[in-house]
C-alpha cells in the first residue's frame, strides 16, 4: 500500500470538507452508479454481521456489487469473530482477501481492534456507538430535499444514548447543522460525545443542544428524526423504556411544533405507535425511503474515497 490507510469508524472520521465530497461523489454515483471501479487490489468487500440488518446487507451488496466488486458477506457469528478466533487475526486473514472490510458490532473498541490490523479499510456498519453510514444517508437525504445543509436545525427525539443520537451529533456537526438532542435524564448522549460534537460544530458554524424538554427540542426545526427505543443488543435487558420514552414519541402532535415543511428521517427498522406514528412516518413529510436507500450511495462514496486514499490519491 503506497497511499494512506484510512477508515470509518465514527462520524467525525471524516473532515467537513471530506464529508462535503463524500455526499457530492454519493450524489454523482446515484446519478451514474456504474461510473467507477475502485478497487485496486482484490475485488472482494467483506462485510460482516454480529447484529440484525436488512437495509445495510442489501445496501452493501448491491453497492459493492455496482463498483464491480464482490460483496463477501460473512455471519459474523458463524465465523466466530473474538470468539473463535481473535478479532485481530480475523482482521489479518480478511484483510488478505478483501480490499475494505465493514463490519456491524457491538463493541466500538472491537471495531478499532479490526482497523490497527486488517491493513485495509475498515468501516462502521452500527455499533453499539455510531452509525455514521446512516448518518450520510440522512445528509444526502435532506441535502437533496432542501438544496443545503448547514443551518438546518436537525432534532432527535427518543434515545438521546444510542448510537444515532451520537451520529447525529458529530455527523450533524461535521455538516454545519443545529443539531438538538431531545431525551429523558438517564438517557442522554454521552457527554464526551457531545464535547467531540460541539468542538467540531466550533469550525463549521452548527451547533448541538441536548434537552429534556421534547417540544423544545423539536420546536421550528427543519428536520425531525427518531429511532427505536430498544437497540439492538438491549432486548432483553429487563430496562422499561416505554413509559420513559413516551412523551418523546414522534406523533403528529409533537411534529406540529416543527417548522410546516420539516422533513422526517428514521433510520428504520420503526415501531409504529411507539417511537414515531403511522401518520408521520407513512405522512408527507416522511423521507424515509429515500434515506434507506441512500445507504447505498453514500456507502459506494465512503468505499471510493477510502480506496483511493488508500492507493495513494490523497485527500
Ligand atoms: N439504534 C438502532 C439503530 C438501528 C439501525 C439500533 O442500534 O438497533
Amino acid at each position: 500500500m503506497t497511499g494512506t490507510l484510512r477508515h470509518f469508524l465514527a462520524d467525525d472520521d471524516l473532515t467537513p470538507a471530506e464529508q462535503a465530497t463524500a455526499l457530492d461523489l454519493a450524489a454523482a454515483l446515484k446519478a451514474e452508479p456504474y461510473r467507477l471501479k475502485p478497487f485496486a487490489g482484490p475485488q472482494s468487500v467483506a462485510v460482516l454481521f454480529d447484529k440484525p440488518t436488512l437495509r445495510t446487507q442489501a445496501s452493501f451488496a448491491a453497492g459493492v456489487a455496482e463498483l464491480g466488486g464482490f460483496p463477501m458477506v460473512v455471519d459474523a457469528r458463524l465465523a466466530g469473530v473474538g470468539v473463535r478466533e481473535s478479532v485481530a487475526d480475523v482482521a489479518r486473514v480478511l484483510g488478505r482477501q478483501a480490499s475494505a472490510v465493514v463490519w456491524r458490532t457491538f463493541a466500538q473498541a472491537d471495531l478499532e481492534t479490526m482497523a490497527a490490523h486488517a491493513g485495509v479499510p475498515v468501516v462502521n456498519a452500527l455499533t453499539d456507538d455510531f452509525h455514521p453510514c446512516q448518518i450520510l444517508a440522512d445528509l444526502l437525504t435532506v441535502r437533496e430535499h432542501r438544496g443545503r445543509l448547514a443551518g438546518q436545525t436537525l432534532a432527535y427525539v427518543g434515545d438521546g444514548a444510542n448510537n444515532m443520537a451520537a451520529s447525529y451529533l458529530l455527523g450533524g456537526a461535521t455538516a454545519g447543522l443545529h443539531v438538538r438532542v431531545g431525551a429523558p435524564a438517564g438517557f442522554q448522549p454521552l457527554a464526551d460525545v457531545v464535547a467531540r460534537a460541539a468542538a467540531v460544530a466550533a469550525t463549521t458554524g452548527g451547533s448541538v443542544a441536548v434537552l429534556d424538554d421534547p417540544v423544545a427540542a423539536v420546536a421550528g426545526a427543519d428536520v425531525v428524526a427518531t429511532d427505536t427505543w430498544v437497540s439492538m443488543g438491549q432486548e432483553g435487558d429487563g430496562v422499561d423504556r416505554t413509559a420513559v420514552f413516551r412523551p418523546y414519541s414522534l406523533t403528529a402532535a409533537l411534529l406540529a411544533h416543527a417548522a410546516p415543511d420539516a422533513l422526517v428521517l428514521h433510520c428504520l427498522p420503526a415501531y409504529r405507535g411507539q417511537e414515531i406514528d403511522a401518520a408521520v412516518i407513512d405522512g408527507p413529510q416522511s423521507v424515509v425511503w429515500d434515506e434507506a436507500e441512500n445507504r447505498r450511495h453514500v456507502q459506494k462514496a465512503v468505499l471510493v474515497l477510502l480506496a483511493g486514499w488508500a492507493a495513494g490519491e490523497d485527500a
